[in-house]
């Protein structure tokens, strides 16, 4: 059977060899034009006069569009249409756009570009959080707040207070394929699209807008993305709107793809963070009260901006029951690109916050950050009362896992609730952390590091442990669908499809698993094919990591219907009963007969049974009033646990992280090579989050860090010397496929470990709580090491 097998990725050959196809890579006809945005220079302010005419004569330029010459919609917006396509005249941010070249090559168009003879009428630009705050500029009316309980009474008579700030930066996405689309102009304005989207049915939308037109006119496919991390989950609205009015206007083919600085400087990225908390807890370090204030800039268009923020507000708690809470949450509007969907969508940033007061309270106590953490852990699984106050059993499969007999879990087993009044009912963190813990040796290898620091003056060395526990599902409830269309050709193979896409993460290989092992075939009977607007309609984006958990679903329906309808077929022809069919090893089992698959496909055919199917599939029990910041956003959670070493230099701020352990929870694994890839690479780009990559915006509001000269993001010499990652084994708790559970952002957030051992490393330093910042570059180390000395 095909499942849980480590087969490599589909495309892996076709990776490594170069065959892989991008949309920059589909042969064109040698009419195709190309397309590039003339840009603002300023951050803030109006157009004056803007004179086109050096671009317009430029070489190879075929045509210049401003906002006017738009024929609809000029709107690229995937929520609030508050993002014009082309400047309507104001201007929001540097690098914004505001002309569309149309050229014969892409070099021309790029060139032409910058010809734009643009006046401006200048106004201040809000940067700063502090500037946003002082003219009140913000997505909504006031800051989002969640509470539980009074935390005011809890933490005025808590034992032990203390306050802190932690800075966060943003990320680039750094895709390796740029944004790119192209469209080719069809019969009767009809238009098809190909698209580097995570999202092709807001493609879909924004493309038929943009022309007028109903959505059965375009039609947007996409094989496979060169990454997306969700840089393209609205981010590649503006190039496919761009190709399809262009390519309707001229009737010509379009293609536009950014070059590396025109993408870093147009799109949006992670939102950056300021955190503010304010902690009562006891002598042990279990928290009484937290009180959160989160500060967010997220650009000059709302984008995904309201979902990040929430996310991050529901991941402030991470894996700790918070007896008494406020999360107050700002959503500061400024001139700067749209901040935007990355990986965690703001859980990450929600999650560093009180990762950051674990340690900050084991500093305080002088004790060990792991063991402040599991005391604030919430309740393991079984321990559980539900909400009803029954004991937590029913469906639950008891995990495979020995469960840690915890003296330390919070003696508090009515209360095992999420600040949004969510209970807890599936945790399995204190098995593995204790598993995680004995593996990588923490205790010793913690005292190790102690000694080595009592003796070296110069180098010193962290060690940090940090879990993770992840919300699975999108929070907007309706998102939570997904179809497919599987066909069965007469001569036994199968063509997939569903609304998924491809962006290295290997959903097709695990879809395509899914659909092998319900006909019983091996995986070369299944014909992985693009997504397609034409195949299955109204698709949510691929995001939220839920793409096999919803996609896999819908998939197994619609081949389980055409399972069936062969079953019922082949029974009735030779008297048995349907349930009696087995299908298996390629072949299908009728009575005492054998047939292969292909013959039984082929006896379905001749007798007129349809061999064609659409399935569907919808998370069960999710419901959430965001307003109220009340319900149960999520199926089930995700969890993880990480151990960084780091060795830092006194002098210079250099670092290294030298060994990661890492255990994480992918449920009964469809495919754990393709799991441990997304673990790793994960735990990567979360470390990189937190110690390399670093944006720089000057006061002008220009991105200074616009390309890989400037900005660092980590390279295969960056990943830890000694990288040691397991599965946990166990099976969701919840009835996902195959009792799979969703691996694309949990393991992101393991990366925190990494900021916590740098910040352990500097504590070393001197008695001051070093209060390192995020993120933790060279430089940002040392100023740290002077804090810890002062
Ligand atoms: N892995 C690779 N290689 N490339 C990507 O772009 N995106 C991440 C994650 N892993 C990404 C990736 C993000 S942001 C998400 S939401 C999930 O994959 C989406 O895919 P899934 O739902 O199939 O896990
Ligand atoms: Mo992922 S940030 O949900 O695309």
């Amino acid at each position: 059977m095909s499942i849980s097998k480590p087969l490599p990725h589909d495309a892996a050959k076709l990776h490594v060899t170069g065959q892989a196809r991008y949309v920059d890579d589909v042969p064109m006809p040698a009419t195709t034009l190309h397309l590039a945005f003339g840009v603002s220079t300023i951050a803030c302010g109006k157009i004056t006069a803007i004179d086109l005419a050096k671009v317009k004569s430029a070489k190879g330029v075929k045509a210049v569009l401003v906002a006017d010459d738009l024929p609809f919609a000029n709107d690229v917006s995937p929520s609030v249409h508050d993002e014009p396509m082309l400047s309507d005249g104001s201007i929001h941010y540097l690098g914004q756009p505001v002309f569309l070249v149309i050229a014969d090559t892409h070099l021309n168009a790029r060139h032409a570009a910058r010809l734009g003879d643009i006046t401006y009428a200048e106004d201040t630009p809000i940067l700063t959080i502090e500037d946003a705050l002082a003219a009140d500029a913000r997505f909504e009316d006031g800051p989002r707040i969640y509470t539980k309980g009074d935390v005011d009474s809890a933490l005025s008579s808590a034992p032990n207070r203390l306050q802190g700030r932690l800075e966060m930066g943003g990320q680039e996405h750094f895709y390796l394929e740029g944004q790119a689309a192209l469209a080719l102009p069809q019969e009767g304005g009809d238009m098809v699209v190909q698209s580097s989207t995570q999202h092709p049915t807001e493609i879909q939308h924004k493309v038929a807008e943009a022309l007028g037109v109903a959505m059965h006119c375009v039609r947007v496919e996409i094989r496979r993305m060169g990454g997306g991390f969700g840089g393209k989950e609205s981010q590649g609205n503006a190039l496919a709107v761009s190709c399809a009015v262009a390519a309707a206007l001229t009737g010509s083919p379009c293609k536009m793809r950014y070059d590396r600085d025109d993408d870093m400087m147009i799109t949006g990225k992670r939102h950056d963070f300021r955190i503010e908390y304010d902690v009562g807890y006891d002598n042990d370090g279990r928290l009484a009260g937290v009180d959160f204030t989160h500060y967010t800039r997220c650009g000059w268009a709302q984008d995904l901006s309201l979902p990040v923020a929430d996310r991050a507000m529901l991941h402030a708690d991470n894996a700790y029951l918070l007896p008494t809470t406020r999360i107050t949450s700002h959503r500061l509007k400024t001139n700067m690109q749209s901040a935007t969907a990355f990986r965690g969508f703001g859980g990450p940033q929600g999650m560093l916050g009180i990762e950051r007061v674990m340690d900050h309270i084991a500093h305080a106590l002088g004790k060990d950050a792991a063991d402040v953490r599991r005391i604030n852990y919430y309740a393991a699984a079984e321990e559980t009362t539900d909400a009803s106050g029954g004991s937590f059993s029913g469906q639950v499969k008891p995990g495979r896992g020995t469960r840690f007999a915890s003296a330390h879990s919070p003696d508090t087993k009515a209360d095992n609730t999420t600040p949004y009044d969510m209970p807890v009912t599936d945790f399995i963190l204190h098995e593995i952390t204790e598993k995680l813990l004995g593996d990588a040796d923490y205790a010793a290898r913690k005292k190790a590091v102690a000694d080595w620091n009592a003796t070296h003056a110069t180098l010193k060395k962290g060690i940090a442990f940090s879990p993770v526990k992840f919300g699975i599902s999108f929070t907007l409830t309706h998102l939570n669908q997904a179809g497919a269309l599987v066909h069965v050709y007469a001569d036994g193979s199968i063509h997939l499809n569903h609304g998924g896409t491809e962006m290295g993460q290997g959903l097709f290989q695990k879809v395509a698993q899914v659909a092998a092992a319900r006909f019983g075939v091996g995986i070369d009977a299944v014909k992985i094919t693009a997504t397609d607007t034409g195949k299955v309609p109204n698709t949510s984006a691929t995001a939220a990591s839920s793409g096999t958990d919803l996609n896999g679903m819908a998939v197994q329906n619609a081949c389980d219907i055409i399972r069936n309808r062969i079953a019922e077929c082949l029974a009735e022809l030779h008297q048995v009963k349907p349930d009696a069919i087995t299908f298996q090893g390629d072949q299908v089992s009728v009575g005492t007969r054998t047939l292969t698959f292909a013959e039984a496909a082929k006896t379905a055919y001749e007798n007129r049974v349809s061999l064609s199917a659409t399935g569907f599939y919808k998370t069960p029990d999710v419901a959430w009033d965001r307003i109220a910041g009340k319900g149960r956003p999520f199926f089930y959670f995700a969890y993880g646990a990480a151990i960084s070493e780091v060795v830092i230099d006194t002098n210079t701020g250099e670092n290294r992280i030298l060994r990661v352990d890492v255990l994480h929870d992918a449920g009964a694994s469809l495919n754990p090579a393709l799991d441990i890839g997304q673990i790793e690479g994960g735990f990567v780009q979360g470390a990189g989050w937190l110690t390399t990559e670093e944006l720089v915006w000057d006061d002008k509001g220009n991105l200074r860090t616009h390309a890989p000269s400037t900005y660092k993001i980590p390279a295969c010499s960056d990943r830890p010397d000694i990288f040691n990652v397991a599965l946990w084994d166990g099976e969701n708790r919840a009835e996902t496929v195959y009792r799979s559970k969703a691996v694309g952002e949990p393991p992101f957030m393991l990366g925190i470990s990494a900021h916590a051992a740098l910040a352990d490393a500097v504590a070393a330093c001197g008695a001051t709580y070093p209060d390192l910042q995020a993120p933790a570059t060279a430089e940002e180390v040392l100023r740290a090491v002077k804090r810890a000395r002062a």
